[in-house]
């Protein structure tokens, strides 16, 4: 089963592919991932990629692209994957159909005003990868899972976030049409509670 998580930041994309990602036994691939473990380990791809994340710009296609084939190319991926954060403009749509053919793309739909808070408040796990919010921690500052320093993402910052959400309209909002065109697009409510997100991909996934 090869799938796409698309919407926004912060709408749950990372949230939901980690738990369907172990229901259906593929991987889930994260390029925001991808680009924070290129930068904690300092490669050239890390190096170029984070002066666009920190802005809350994207990074260039042809980096992104390069990056996502030699992973699809991986033994795992050949019974399918989970595709978080990619494709996120329509050139990289365009690549990813002459590499692979998508069997469901799921859109999660949330209002900016709930994305901003959500960001706004979101705690990362850098070591585990496990993401929190504010609100359900009470005052906890160590990672549920792994007892690391739970931090802020430097691009979860005010000013950061409202560019990402201006990126999002204005480049990745149009696949939303794209996919629609081809027939395979499965939109659902991400305002909803996790749980009942989680069941409803898990219905249109299962068809
Ligand atoms: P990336 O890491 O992909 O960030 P993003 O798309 O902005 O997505 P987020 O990780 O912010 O949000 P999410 O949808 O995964 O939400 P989450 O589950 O964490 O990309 C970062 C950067 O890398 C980009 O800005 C760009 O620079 C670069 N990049 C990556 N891919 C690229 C590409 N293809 N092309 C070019 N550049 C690229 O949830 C968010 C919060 O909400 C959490 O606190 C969570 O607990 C909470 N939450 C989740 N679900 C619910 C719910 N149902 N109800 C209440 N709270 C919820």
């Amino acid at each position: 089963m090869k799938l796409i998580f698309l919407g926004p930041p912060g709408a749950g994309k990372g949230t939901q592919a980690t738990g369907v990602s172990s229901n259906l036994r593929v991987p889930h691939i994260s390029t925001g991932d991808m680009f924070r473990n290129a930068i904690k380990n300092q490669t050239p791809t890390g190096l170029e990629a984070k002066r666009y994340m920190d802005a809350g710009q994207l990074v260039p296609d042809s980096v992104v692209v390069a990056m996502v084939k030699e992973r699809l190319a991986m033994d795992d991926c050949q019974n399918g994957y989970i595709l978080d954060g990619f494709p996120r403009t329509v050139p990289q749509a365009e690549a990813l159909d002459t590499i692979a053919k998508i069997d469901v793309v799921v859109d999660l739909d949330v209002a900016d005003e709930e994305l901003i808070a959500r960001l706004s408040g979101r705690r990362v796990c850098l070591a585990c990868g496990a993401t929190y919010h504010v609100s359900r921690l009470n005052g906890e500052t160590k990672c549920a899972s792994c007892g690391e320093e739970l931090i802020q993402r430097k691009d979860d910052s005010a000013e950061t976030v409202l560019n990402r959400l201006n990126v999002y309209h204005e480049q990745t909002a149009p696949l939303v049409d794209y996919y629609q065109k081809k027939g395979n697009l499965k939109v659902i409510d991400g305002a909803q509670d996790m749980d009942t997100i989680f069941e409803s991909i898990l219905a249109v996934v299962k068809g």
